[in-house]
């Protein structure tokens, strides 16, 4: 049979493990395949860790959140601590006697394959954030979870704006992107939304809270880590920064909270929800999807195809090139149906014309 490594590699995502079973399982079962799993992502390949995966190993981890075989966020082959060391992982992916190599990974993960596979690597990606910003894919496994868990803390949000009276801020995760805000927002039922992709104008913002705290005496605000206002330089203090920037000082739900205080006359409460949008177990949506991605990149695989992503297009399982699918990424556009329906249902994204 074929002999076949598998990695995770960046943040990890809910259902990671459902792929690397699916993945695994179906090669074992259809290919006689032997799995060779890397620890860590791509430091595995760089320190040379890497054990083979018994059928019993990948059973039982559907449910459950996080990655068996560990990940890294800062393992690059091409750039290890200034050094290349690219030709060394080559000659280990040699000495292991591998087929193939499944990365499931986000942007940057991918990119790496696409320059590894140059190099002689028989690499299939799985495209892998809770953000749902990949380019190329329709979704990404991880991001259903995370935004039900943005919809079950809204509700309680809600519970606590509607009997105090206030204005609840919610402070969800996405990097660059406003999927996971757009889209819990949404099923939370959000009365305000701040995406990165539209810069926000405070005055706006503050209009929009008002009027809600008017006709019903409370309001909910769901902001995306990465939105940031328009024209807008900030004070150091109240600084907007995503999470990777070293500068990130409380997050922009605690600076929103500052800048409305002084322009509403309400009680304002800030919620930052964090990791607990990656961790834990994945939805049932996200087990069934990684489950078919995992499948569909074992049968590319089978087939000996390689170089390439497995991607979902309109309901269907396809795969595009890996240098296609590297360092792109897709953002929310006023042309998306939810952002259309949030419009039309009156949401307001504070941007002037709301
Ligand atoms: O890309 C996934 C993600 O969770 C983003 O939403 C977030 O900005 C980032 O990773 C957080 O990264 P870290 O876990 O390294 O702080």
């Amino acid at each position: 049979g074929l002999r076949v490594g598998i990695l995770t590699s960046g943040g990890d995502c809910s259902g990671l493990n459902a792929v690397i079973r699916s993945v695994a399982k179906s090669l074992m079962l259809n290919q006689e395949a032997t799995i060779i799993g890397i620890k860590d992502g791509f430091l595995g390949l760089i320190e040379q860790r890497a054990t083979p995966l018994t059928y019993q190993d990948c059973s039982g981890i559907l449910s459950s959140g996080g990655t068996i075989l560990g990940t890294c966020n800062n393992a690059n082959p091409f750039n290890y601590n200034g050094q290349d060391v690219s030709a060394s992982v080559v000659e280990y992916y040699h000495k292991l006697d591998l087929h193939a190599l499944v990365v499931i990974g986000g942007d940057g993960s991918l990119s790496v394959s696409h320059l590894l596979s140059k190099l002689g690597m028989n690499i299939v990606g799985v495209p892998k954030t809770i953000d749902n910003d990949l380019w190329g894919t329709d979704r990404t496994f991880g991001f259903d979870t995370a935004t039900t868990v943005v919809t079950d803390a809204l509700d309680r949000l809600q519970t606590t704006g509607q009997s105090h009276k206030r204005l609840m801020i919610l402070e969800t995760m996405g990097r660059y992107a406003g999927w996971i805000a757009l889209h819990g927002g949404m099923a939370g039922g959000a009365d305000v939304i701040l995406l990165p992709e539209f810069p926000y104008d405070i005055d706006e913002v503050a209009r929009a809270c008002e009027k809600r705290m008017c006709e019903k005496h409370y309001s909910i605000l769901v902001v995306a880590e990465g939105a940031k206002p328009k024209n807008g330089e900030l004070t150091v203090r109240e600084r907007v920064c995503t999470s990777h920037d070293p500068l990130r000082l409380g997050g922009i739900a605690e600076a929103l909270k500052q800048q409305l205080a002084v322009k509403l006359d309400a009680e304002i409460r800030a919620t930052t929800l964090g990791h607990i949008q990656r961790g834990g177990s994945p939805s049932s949506f996200d087990r069934v999807f990684a489950t078919n991605l995992g499948c569909y990149a074992a049968s590319l695989v089978a087939q000996n195809k390689f170089g390439l992503v497995a991607v979902i297009q309109n309901n269907q399982m396809t795969s595009l090139p890996l240098e296609k699918v590297a360092n792109k990424t897709r953002l929310v556009t006023t042309d998306d149906q939810t952002f259309i329906s949030a419009r039309a249902l009156g949401v307001s994204f504070g941007v002037v014309g709301d």
